[in-house]
């Protein structure tokens, strides 16, 4: 039996508040392979906002831009640049999702209400988490639209690049507030503490990190929590959340069933990915063994590889996506592994750092 106090069911959509949701919605259309399906703004008689829905697998982005300097979702984008506002939850039922979070400790922040269109009406609430970022709650009454009640359905279809749901979504928090946060998913969400990692895992010479991953009991929730480590120079965490101006998501990790193909188009279609050293290839049989995939073709295309006593996993990080350098993406394949790629933090975190120092963050 698994304990779920909330009665969450997924991850209903990420939600960005962004400078220019209409350009945004283009880059990732374009670069990512995202549809776009529903939109609401000036012409749906929105008159704050313009929302687009963005759909690839089971994953869903909509990115939000406010009309007018006023509120808080202007002095968001102001704060933060472009970035994750909202992981919303759908949930068996919002108004007792939202009455027990707040029960069990979490600061409301949005009271459960009703939505409704032609379509039908949804539940909706929402809870604060790290930073300015918010759980919202959202459960079906008998809506059947393109999205949520006010949102008229679109249909700007592209080629999609593989990507099938959301594997786990990573939150940066201040120095000391790591614990903090674990337990608040912990006692709030009743989320268990799945791994962790320590400064000796994730330490270069320069910069260090420490990392608790929380998961829902049935593991379709991953949401790790990392936290600045002291080392020679500015951790990668220090420099998000100096340009984030405080604690938020990291990156979102997305799962693809054939990362190679996967990767190829999203190159072919202009995402930047982080490169580690060629000399990573070199050693990387010895160090994990026969894999599936041609290790020219891994190369090639720049993905790390891992493995551990489960099986092995695949995986690979975008450049930041804003000029800002705070939130990124990670495409991830897994056969059989159900870690974060352990082995490659180092490398990783180097070919970050050298980015970091073009940035004169280091
Ligand atoms: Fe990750």
């Amino acid at each position: 039996m698994h304990e779920n106090p909330l009665r969450l069911k997924s991850i209903h959509h990420v939600g960005f508040l962004v400078g220019n949701a209409k350009q945004a919605a283009h880059y990732y259309r374009h670069t990512f392979g995202f549809s776009q399906v529903a939109y609401a703004g000036l012409e749906t008689g929105h008159r704050d906002a313009a929302s687009y829905v963005l759909e690839q697998g089971k994953i869903r982005l909509v990115l939000v831009t406010p009309l007018s300097p006023d509120g808080a979702d202007a002095a968001h984008v102001q704060r933060h640049g472009d970035g994750v506002r909202d992981i919303a939850f759908h949930v068996e039922d919002a108004d007792r999702a939202f009455e027990e979070a707040v029960r069990r400790g979490a600061a409301a922040a949005v009271e459960p209400h009703e939505t409704r269109d032609e379509h039908g009406a949804v539940r909706h609430a929402a809870i604060h988490a790290y930073g300015d970022t918010l759980h919202s709650f959202i459960s079906y009454v008998d809506y059947e639209g393109p999205f949520l009640p006010g949102f008229r359905p679109q249909d700007v279809a592209v080629p999609c690049a593989g990507l099938l749901r959301v594997d786990h979504i990573v939150g940066n928090v201040e120095l000391g507030k790591m614990n903090e946060w674990a337990e608040w998913y912990s006692r709030v969400l009743g989320f268990k503490r799945y791994i962790s990692f320590d400064d000796k895992d994730i330490s270069t010479d320069y910069s260090a990190l420490m990392s608790i991953v929380m998961s829902d009991d049935a593991y379709a929730i991953k949401f790790p929590i990392n936290e600045p480590a002291a080392g020679k120079r500015k951790s990668q965490i220090d420099e998000y959340l100096d340009y984030y101006g405080g604690p938020g998501v990291q990156h979102i990790a997305l799962l693809s069933e054939d990362i190679t193909a996967t990767v190829g188009r999203l190159r072919e279609r202009g995402v930047e990915f982080l490169r580690v050293p060629d000399a990573y290839y070199d050693v990387l049989p010895s160090r994990v063994g026969e894999i599936d995939e041609a290790v020219d073709t891994v190369r090639q295309l720049g993905i790390l590889v891992d493995r551990d006593e489960d099986g092995y996993l695949l995986q690979l990080f975008t450049r930041p996506v804003e000029d800002r350098p705070t939130l990124f993406f990670e495409i991830i394949q897994r056969k059989g592994s159900r870690g974060f790629g352990k082995g490659n933090f180092k490398a990783l975190f180097e070919a970050i750092e050298q980015e970091q120092a073009l940035r004169g963050n280091l």
